[in-house]
Protein backbone atom coordinates (compact mmCIF):
# COMPACT_ATOMS: atom_id res chain seq x y z
CA UNK A 1 0.00 0.00 0.00
CA UNK A 2 2.95 2.71 -1.16
CA UNK A 3 1.58 6.06 -1.75
CA UNK A 4 3.07 6.95 -4.86
CA UNK A 5 6.03 9.55 -3.44
CA UNK A 6 7.01 6.47 -1.23
CA UNK A 7 7.46 3.80 -4.01
CA UNK A 8 9.23 6.71 -6.38
CA UNK A 9 11.70 6.90 -2.77
CA UNK A 10 12.17 3.45 -2.47
CA UNK A 11 12.54 2.45 -6.08
CA UNK A 12 15.41 5.29 -6.25
CA UNK A 13 16.46 3.67 -2.95
CA UNK A 14 17.02 0.23 -3.92
CA UNK A 15 18.36 1.68 -7.31
CA UNK A 16 21.05 3.46 -5.23
CA UNK A 17 21.72 0.70 -3.23
CA UNK A 18 22.08 -1.80 -6.03
CA UNK A 19 24.21 0.58 -7.85
CA UNK A 20 26.35 1.25 -4.87
CA UNK A 21 27.13 -2.64 -4.32
CA UNK A 22 28.18 -2.68 -8.08
CA UNK A 23 30.23 -0.13 -7.92
CA UNK A 24 34.18 -0.42 -7.32
CA UNK A 25 35.60 0.49 -4.20
CA UNK A 26 36.45 4.23 -3.93
CA UNK A 27 36.38 7.30 -1.88
CA UNK A 28 33.48 9.56 -1.59
CA UNK A 29 33.77 12.83 -2.32
CA UNK A 30 31.81 16.12 -2.07
CA UNK A 31 32.37 19.11 -3.82
CA UNK A 32 31.46 22.25 -2.03
CA UNK A 33 29.93 25.25 -4.87
CA UNK A 34 29.10 22.44 -7.47
CA UNK A 35 26.46 24.20 -9.43
CA UNK A 36 29.15 26.97 -10.29
CA UNK A 37 31.50 27.67 -13.09
CA UNK A 38 34.11 26.04 -11.66
CA UNK A 39 31.75 23.05 -10.05
CA UNK A 40 29.89 21.70 -12.77
CA UNK A 41 32.72 20.81 -14.98
CA UNK A 42 34.68 20.14 -11.82
CA UNK A 43 31.49 17.70 -11.11
CA UNK A 44 31.21 16.17 -14.45
CA UNK A 45 34.97 15.02 -14.56
CA UNK A 46 34.55 13.45 -11.10
CA UNK A 47 32.01 11.56 -11.81
CA UNK A 48 34.12 9.95 -14.48
CA UNK A 49 37.01 9.28 -12.12
CA UNK A 50 37.41 5.82 -11.47
CA UNK A 51 38.34 6.59 -8.00
CA UNK A 52 35.42 7.82 -6.84
CA UNK A 53 32.75 5.59 -5.32
CA UNK A 54 30.16 8.52 -3.92
CA UNK A 55 29.90 11.98 -5.13
CA UNK A 56 28.36 14.79 -3.23
CA UNK A 57 27.04 17.71 -4.96
CA UNK A 58 26.21 20.54 -2.72
CA UNK A 59 25.61 24.48 -3.56
CA UNK A 60 22.78 26.64 -2.21
CA UNK A 61 21.05 27.23 -5.58
CA UNK A 62 21.07 24.66 -8.37
CA UNK A 63 22.06 21.33 -7.23
CA UNK A 64 18.60 19.15 -7.75
CA UNK A 65 18.98 19.88 -11.88
CA UNK A 66 23.01 19.87 -12.11
CA UNK A 67 22.45 16.39 -10.05
CA UNK A 68 19.76 15.11 -12.26
CA UNK A 69 22.16 15.80 -15.28
CA UNK A 70 25.51 14.17 -13.89
CA UNK A 71 23.56 11.14 -12.78
CA UNK A 72 22.57 10.27 -16.00
CA UNK A 73 26.32 9.68 -17.13
CA UNK A 74 27.05 5.73 -17.24
CA UNK A 75 29.96 5.82 -14.77
CA UNK A 76 30.52 3.87 -11.14
CA UNK A 77 30.38 6.79 -8.88
CA UNK A 78 26.94 7.38 -7.23
CA UNK A 79 25.92 10.64 -7.53
CA UNK A 80 23.69 12.76 -4.79
CA UNK A 81 22.67 16.17 -5.02
CA UNK A 82 22.38 18.60 -1.47
CA UNK A 83 20.41 21.94 -1.73
CA UNK A 84 20.71 24.87 1.13
CA UNK A 85 22.22 24.75 4.59
CA UNK A 86 19.77 22.81 5.72
CA UNK A 87 21.51 19.71 3.75
CA UNK A 88 24.93 20.63 4.53
CA UNK A 89 25.70 18.37 6.65
CA UNK A 90 24.23 15.58 5.15
CA UNK A 91 26.38 16.39 2.41
CA UNK A 92 29.42 16.01 4.48
CA UNK A 93 28.84 12.98 6.52
CA UNK A 94 30.94 10.05 5.41
CA UNK A 95 33.14 12.05 3.29
CA UNK A 96 37.00 11.38 2.18
CA UNK A 97 37.97 14.56 0.34
CA UNK A 98 35.70 17.47 0.32
CA UNK A 99 36.67 20.07 -2.88
CA UNK A 100 35.48 24.11 -2.31
CA UNK A 101 35.02 25.99 -5.11
CA UNK A 102 31.78 27.97 -3.87
CA UNK A 103 32.34 31.68 -3.06
CA UNK A 104 32.21 34.66 -5.99
CA UNK A 105 34.84 34.89 -8.95
CA UNK A 106 36.62 38.24 -9.98
CA UNK A 107 35.31 40.47 -12.45
CA UNK A 108 37.66 42.89 -14.38
CA UNK A 109 39.83 44.99 -12.53
CA UNK A 110 39.39 43.30 -9.64
CA UNK A 111 42.35 41.67 -7.33
CA UNK A 112 41.71 38.22 -5.46
CA UNK A 113 41.68 39.87 -2.59
CA UNK A 114 38.31 41.99 -3.32
CA UNK A 115 36.94 38.93 -3.02
CA UNK A 116 37.55 38.55 0.52
CA UNK A 117 34.63 39.96 2.00
CA UNK A 118 32.06 37.51 1.08
CA UNK A 119 34.25 34.17 0.09
CA UNK A 120 35.64 34.35 4.20
CA UNK A 121 32.25 34.35 5.47
CA UNK A 122 31.40 31.37 3.08
CA UNK A 123 34.70 29.45 3.78
CA UNK A 124 34.27 29.69 7.65
CA UNK A 125 30.57 28.76 6.78
CA UNK A 126 31.82 25.63 5.61
CA UNK A 127 34.90 24.81 7.35
CA UNK A 128 32.92 24.78 10.86
CA UNK A 129 30.22 21.81 8.82
CA UNK A 130 33.63 19.77 7.75
CA UNK A 131 34.72 20.05 11.50
CA UNK A 132 31.27 18.51 12.63
CA UNK A 133 31.00 16.07 9.93
CA UNK A 134 34.25 15.02 8.37
CA UNK A 135 36.89 16.07 10.39
CA UNK A 136 39.47 13.51 8.91
CA UNK A 137 38.44 14.53 5.18
CA UNK A 138 41.18 15.65 3.15
CA UNK A 139 39.89 19.54 2.10
CA UNK A 140 41.28 20.86 -1.20
CA UNK A 141 40.42 24.72 -1.23
CA UNK A 142 39.72 26.42 -4.26
CA UNK A 143 37.80 29.52 -3.02
CA UNK A 144 39.44 32.69 -3.63
CA UNK A 145 41.99 34.69 -2.19
CA UNK A 146 43.41 31.25 -1.77
CA UNK A 147 46.26 33.05 0.21
CA UNK A 148 43.86 33.89 3.01
CA UNK A 149 41.02 31.15 2.61
CA UNK A 150 43.26 28.52 3.92
CA UNK A 151 44.37 30.25 7.17
CA UNK A 152 40.67 30.88 7.67
CA UNK A 153 40.20 27.67 7.53
CA UNK A 154 43.01 26.38 9.55
CA UNK A 155 41.84 28.90 12.27
CA UNK A 156 38.37 27.25 11.69
CA UNK A 157 40.09 23.52 12.37
CA UNK A 158 42.09 24.59 15.13
CA UNK A 159 38.79 26.39 16.76
CA UNK A 160 36.93 23.36 16.46
CA UNK A 161 39.84 21.09 17.48
CA UNK A 162 40.18 19.31 14.31
CA UNK A 163 42.90 20.93 12.61
CA UNK A 164 45.44 18.68 10.57
CA UNK A 165 48.07 20.76 8.50
CA UNK A 166 48.33 17.25 6.40
CA UNK A 167 45.07 17.85 5.26
CA UNK A 168 44.70 21.17 4.31
CA UNK A 169 45.47 22.05 1.13
CA UNK A 170 44.73 24.94 -1.35
CA UNK A 171 44.74 24.38 -4.59
CA UNK A 172 47.52 26.18 -6.91
CA UNK A 173 47.43 23.45 -9.70
CA UNK A 174 46.42 25.86 -12.26
CA UNK A 175 49.68 28.06 -11.66
CA UNK A 176 51.34 25.02 -12.53
CA UNK A 177 49.19 23.75 -15.43
CA UNK A 178 49.11 27.50 -17.36
CA UNK A 179 53.28 27.49 -16.16
CA UNK A 180 53.38 23.62 -18.13
CA UNK A 181 51.48 24.99 -21.32
CA UNK A 182 52.97 28.54 -21.44
CA UNK A 183 56.72 27.14 -20.97
CA UNK A 184 55.94 24.26 -23.54
CA UNK A 185 54.98 26.75 -25.81
CA UNK A 186 57.70 28.69 -25.40
CA UNK A 187 60.08 25.74 -25.81
CA UNK A 188 58.41 23.92 -28.27
CA UNK A 189 57.54 20.88 -26.40
CA UNK A 190 54.26 19.36 -25.61
CA UNK A 191 52.85 20.84 -22.31
CA UNK A 192 52.77 16.96 -21.05
CA UNK A 193 56.30 16.54 -21.24
CA UNK A 194 57.09 19.73 -18.72
CA UNK A 195 57.19 20.26 -15.21
CA UNK A 196 57.09 23.50 -13.72
CA UNK A 197 57.53 24.31 -10.30
CA UNK A 198 55.50 27.16 -8.60
CA UNK A 199 56.01 28.11 -5.39
CA UNK A 200 54.70 31.04 -3.11
CA UNK A 201 50.76 31.74 -2.92
CA UNK A 202 47.76 31.84 -5.71
CA UNK A 203 47.77 35.70 -6.30
CA UNK A 204 49.60 38.06 -8.22
CA UNK A 205 53.63 38.11 -7.48
CA UNK A 206 52.52 35.49 -4.33
CA UNK A 207 52.57 33.07 -7.94
CA UNK A 208 56.40 31.90 -8.11
CA UNK A 209 57.32 29.67 -10.96
CA UNK A 210 60.90 28.46 -10.54
CA UNK A 211 62.16 28.30 -13.80
CA UNK A 212 65.31 27.20 -13.24
CA UNK A 213 64.16 24.12 -11.80
CA UNK A 214 61.95 23.00 -15.26
CA UNK A 215 62.18 19.61 -16.25
CA UNK A 216 63.10 18.56 -19.15
CA UNK A 217 66.45 20.79 -17.92
CA UNK A 218 66.26 23.58 -20.62
CA UNK A 219 67.56 26.99 -20.04
CA UNK A 220 66.07 30.65 -20.95
CA UNK A 221 67.10 33.88 -22.15
CA UNK A 222 66.11 36.93 -19.53
CA UNK A 223 63.94 38.20 -21.94
CA UNK A 224 61.62 34.95 -21.95
CA UNK A 225 61.66 34.69 -18.31
CA UNK A 226 60.15 37.80 -17.92
CA UNK A 227 57.84 37.44 -20.23
CA UNK A 228 56.92 33.69 -18.77
CA UNK A 229 57.10 34.92 -14.81
CA UNK A 230 54.69 37.81 -16.01
CA UNK A 231 52.16 35.46 -17.96
CA UNK A 232 52.10 33.08 -15.39
CA UNK A 233 51.28 35.63 -12.60
CA UNK A 234 48.88 37.38 -14.91
CA UNK A 235 46.88 34.09 -16.23
CA UNK A 236 44.17 34.78 -13.96
CA UNK A 237 43.87 38.08 -14.68
CA UNK A 238 43.85 37.20 -18.71
CA UNK A 239 41.22 35.27 -18.60
CA UNK A 240 39.05 37.19 -16.01
CA UNK A 241 39.43 40.27 -19.00
CA UNK A 242 38.97 37.51 -21.92
CA UNK A 243 35.72 36.89 -20.58
CA UNK A 244 34.68 40.45 -19.76
CA UNK A 245 32.75 40.84 -16.69
CA UNK A 246 31.24 36.60 -16.95
CA UNK A 247 34.05 35.11 -14.46
CA UNK A 248 37.38 34.06 -14.16
CA UNK A 249 38.96 30.76 -15.15
CA UNK A 250 36.04 27.54 -14.96
CA UNK A 251 37.00 25.15 -17.14
CA UNK A 252 41.01 25.12 -16.80
CA UNK A 253 40.67 25.07 -12.87
CA UNK A 254 37.95 22.58 -13.36
CA UNK A 255 40.64 20.45 -15.36
CA UNK A 256 43.38 21.54 -12.78
CA UNK A 257 41.05 20.69 -9.65
CA UNK A 258 40.13 16.70 -10.77
CA UNK A 259 44.20 16.47 -11.70
CA UNK A 260 44.86 17.67 -8.08
CA UNK A 261 42.06 15.97 -6.56
CA UNK A 262 42.84 12.55 -8.38
CA UNK A 263 46.40 12.82 -7.31
CA UNK A 264 45.51 13.25 -3.25
CA UNK A 265 42.82 10.12 -3.94
CA UNK A 266 45.69 7.91 -5.33
CA UNK A 267 47.67 9.13 -2.17
CA UNK A 268 44.97 8.28 -0.05
CA UNK A 269 44.78 4.84 -1.97
CA UNK A 270 48.23 4.47 -0.90
CA UNK A 271 50.17 4.93 -4.26
CA UNK A 272 54.02 6.06 -4.10
CA UNK A 273 55.90 8.81 -5.41
CA UNK A 274 52.61 11.21 -5.70
CA UNK A 275 54.28 14.51 -6.09
CA UNK A 276 52.13 18.05 -6.32
CA UNK A 277 52.76 21.37 -5.43
CA UNK A 278 49.83 23.13 -2.47
CA UNK A 279 49.25 25.60 -0.34
CA UNK A 280 49.77 24.03 2.60
CA UNK A 281 50.89 24.83 6.29
CA UNK A 282 54.39 24.66 5.77
CA UNK A 283 58.09 25.29 7.58
CA UNK A 284 59.99 25.82 4.50
CA UNK A 285 59.88 29.20 4.98
CA UNK A 286 59.09 31.61 8.23
CA UNK A 287 55.76 31.60 7.37
CA UNK A 288 52.88 29.68 8.49
CA UNK A 289 51.47 28.70 4.82
CA UNK A 290 53.20 28.71 1.80
CA UNK A 291 52.75 26.80 -1.38
CA UNK A 292 55.93 24.16 -2.85
CA UNK A 293 56.23 20.64 -3.68
CA UNK A 294 54.06 18.15 -1.45
CA UNK A 295 54.32 14.04 -1.47
CA UNK A 296 50.63 13.05 -0.52
CA UNK A 297 49.74 9.80 0.79
CA UNK A 298 47.14 7.93 2.65
CA UNK A 299 47.36 10.70 5.29
CA UNK A 300 47.32 13.80 3.11
CA UNK A 301 50.52 15.50 2.94
CA UNK A 302 52.97 13.04 4.03
CA UNK A 303 56.29 15.74 2.99
CA UNK A 304 57.28 18.84 1.98
CA UNK A 305 60.44 19.36 -0.40
CA UNK A 306 62.36 22.53 0.51
CA UNK A 307 62.41 25.25 -2.36
CA UNK A 308 66.14 23.87 -3.62
CA UNK A 309 68.61 26.33 -5.18
CA UNK A 310 66.27 29.29 -6.49
CA UNK A 311 68.67 31.88 -9.12
CA UNK A 312 68.57 35.65 -7.99
CA UNK A 313 65.55 36.48 -10.23
CA UNK A 314 64.17 34.07 -7.77
CA UNK A 315 65.39 35.15 -4.71
CA UNK A 316 64.09 38.84 -5.37
CA UNK A 317 60.49 37.12 -6.82
CA UNK A 318 60.50 35.20 -3.04
CA UNK A 319 61.18 38.33 -1.16
CA UNK A 320 58.30 39.93 -2.51
CA UNK A 321 55.93 37.13 -2.94
CA UNK A 322 56.65 36.48 1.04
CA UNK A 323 56.09 40.19 1.90
CA UNK A 324 52.19 40.09 0.55
CA UNK A 325 51.93 36.42 1.27
CA UNK A 326 52.49 37.45 5.51
CA UNK A 327 49.80 40.10 4.84
CA UNK A 328 47.18 38.06 2.82
CA UNK A 329 47.97 35.19 5.77
CA UNK A 330 47.56 37.34 8.51
CA UNK A 331 44.19 38.92 7.53
CA UNK A 332 42.63 35.44 7.29
CA UNK A 333 43.95 34.31 10.73
CA UNK A 334 42.86 37.97 12.18
CA UNK A 335 38.89 37.10 9.99
CA UNK A 336 38.52 34.08 12.63
CA UNK A 337 40.22 35.50 15.72
CA UNK A 338 39.02 38.93 16.12
P1 LIG B 1 30.62 30.87 -9.59
O1 LIG B 1 29.99 32.11 -9.07
O2 LIG B 1 30.35 30.49 -11.00
O3 LIG B 1 30.23 29.64 -8.68
C1 LIG B 1 30.32 29.69 -7.30
C2 LIG B 1 29.26 28.79 -6.71
O4 LIG B 1 29.37 28.85 -5.30
C3 LIG B 1 27.84 29.20 -7.09
O5 LIG B 1 27.12 28.12 -7.64
C4 LIG B 1 27.25 29.65 -5.76
O6 LIG B 1 25.85 29.36 -5.63
C5 LIG B 1 28.06 28.80 -4.79
N1 LIG B 1 27.99 29.30 -3.42
C6 LIG B 1 27.90 30.58 -2.97
N2 LIG B 1 27.79 30.58 -1.64
C7 LIG B 1 27.83 29.29 -1.23
C8 LIG B 1 27.75 28.66 0.03
N3 LIG B 1 27.62 29.34 1.16
N4 LIG B 1 27.79 27.31 0.05
C9 LIG B 1 27.95 26.60 -1.08
N5 LIG B 1 28.00 27.14 -2.30
C10 LIG B 1 27.95 28.48 -2.36
O7 LIG B 1 32.21 31.01 -9.35
P2 LIG B 1 33.39 30.11 -9.97
O8 LIG B 1 33.85 30.71 -11.23
O9 LIG B 1 32.95 28.70 -9.94
O10 LIG B 1 34.55 30.38 -8.88
C11 LIG B 1 34.43 29.89 -7.57
C12 LIG B 1 35.62 30.33 -6.73
O11 LIG B 1 36.83 29.72 -7.20
C13 LIG B 1 35.87 31.83 -6.74
O12 LIG B 1 36.19 32.26 -5.44
C14 LIG B 1 37.08 31.98 -7.64
O13 LIG B 1 37.82 33.13 -7.36
C15 LIG B 1 37.85 30.72 -7.28
N6 LIG B 1 38.86 30.32 -8.25
C16 LIG B 1 40.00 29.75 -7.76
C17 LIG B 1 41.02 29.35 -8.59
C18 LIG B 1 42.24 28.72 -8.04
O14 LIG B 1 43.19 28.53 -8.81
N7 LIG B 1 42.30 28.34 -6.79
C19 LIG B 1 40.92 29.56 -10.05
C20 LIG B 1 39.65 30.11 -10.48
C21 LIG B 1 38.69 30.49 -9.59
Amino acid sequence: NLQMGEEIDRCGLRREICRAKGAAPGSKVAILGAAGGIGQPLALLMKMNPLVSVLHLYDVVNTPGVTADISHMDTGAVVRGFLGQAQLEDALTGMDLVIIPAGVPRKPGMTRDDLFNINAGIVKTLCEAIAKCCPNAIVNLISNPVNSTVPIAAEVFKKAGTFDPKRLLGVTMLDVVRANTFVAEVLGLDPRDVDVPVVGGHAGVTILPLLSQVKPACSFTDKEIDYLTDRIQNGGTEVVEAKAGAGSATLSMAYAAVKFADACLRGLRGDAGIVECAFVASQVTELPFFASKVRLGRGGVEEIYPLGPLNEYERVGLDKAKKELATSIQKGVSFIRK
